[in-house]
């Protein structure tokens, strides 16, 4: 069964002191996370100057990515549910003397996004959002011209075997993925709201990149 929002507050708070090095494991199943993320933020086309949302940002691997592709001069803004991954987030951003990154601790179900961002980013998160529809909806009214959605995450791929997929989600488990999740398709969703969304498969299929561009007509 997914985790509710209380059970995801209660395990990120327990792992939030180790997440990074936890998320650093992975590379021992040949789980290339650093390089997943790069491609993330370069799906996200940003430029010097732009405003990014990250959404589900916990503990912040994604800033410095974000700060080389926005500059100095650009904005970041985190929101993440709970407290413990923030307050991990927070002492990185005071340990690197950054500036320009902003934390917001929020449901990403009822966060009102800034107008006229440039990008919206979420990596390994929106799919523990049971609302992420309505959260792509919003994303998509919140971005400039030319801005991009870009959401890095775990999907069921369709020519695993039921025991691989199961492997697959038990390796994900204490970052709260379960086997209904699968039910959840965000790129599916992003499909309904940007005339055009590109997609990469890395990780023989289990992880994607999907990066939806433009506005359709009556949106
Ligand atoms: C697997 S971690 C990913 C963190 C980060 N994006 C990364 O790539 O390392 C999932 C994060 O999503 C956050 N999260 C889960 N549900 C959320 C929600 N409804 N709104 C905002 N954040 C949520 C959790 O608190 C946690 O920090």
């Amino acid at each position: 069964m997914a985790l509710t929002k209380n059970q995801l507050i209660d395990l990120y708070r327990l792992r939030a002191g180790w997440y990074d090095f936890s998320a650093n494991l992975y590379y021992l199943i040949g789980f290339r996370e650093a390089r997943y993320r790069k491609q993330a933020v370069a799906a996200l086309g940003l430029k010097p100057g732009d405003t990014v949302v990250e959404i589900g940002c916990g503990t912040g691997l994604n800033f410095k990515n974000l700060r080389e592709a926005v500059g100095e001069e650009g904005r970041i803004v985190g929101v993440d549910l709970t407290d413990a991954m923030l307050d991990q987030a927070e002492q990185r951003i005071a340990r690197q003397g950054w500036t320009n990154v902003m934390l917001v601790q929020c449901d990403a179900a009822t966060y009102e996004f800034p107008p006229e961002v440039q990008g919206v980013l979420s990596t390994f998160a929106l799919t523990l959002v049971p609302e992420y529809e309505r959260v792509i909806a919003r994303a998509t009214d919140a971005l400039a011209t030319g801005g991009r959605l870009v959401v890095l995450d775990f999907r069921q791929p369709e020519n695993w075997p039921l025991w691989l997929v199961r492997l697959g989600v038990l390796i994900t488990q204490p970052f709260g993925v379960s086997l209904d999740l699968a039910a959840r398709k965000p790129w599916e969703a992003m499909q309904q709201h940007f005339p055009l969304v590109t997609t990469q498969y890395l990780f023989g299929g289990f992880v994607y990149i999907a990066a939806g561009e433009g506005r359709k007509p009556g949106n």
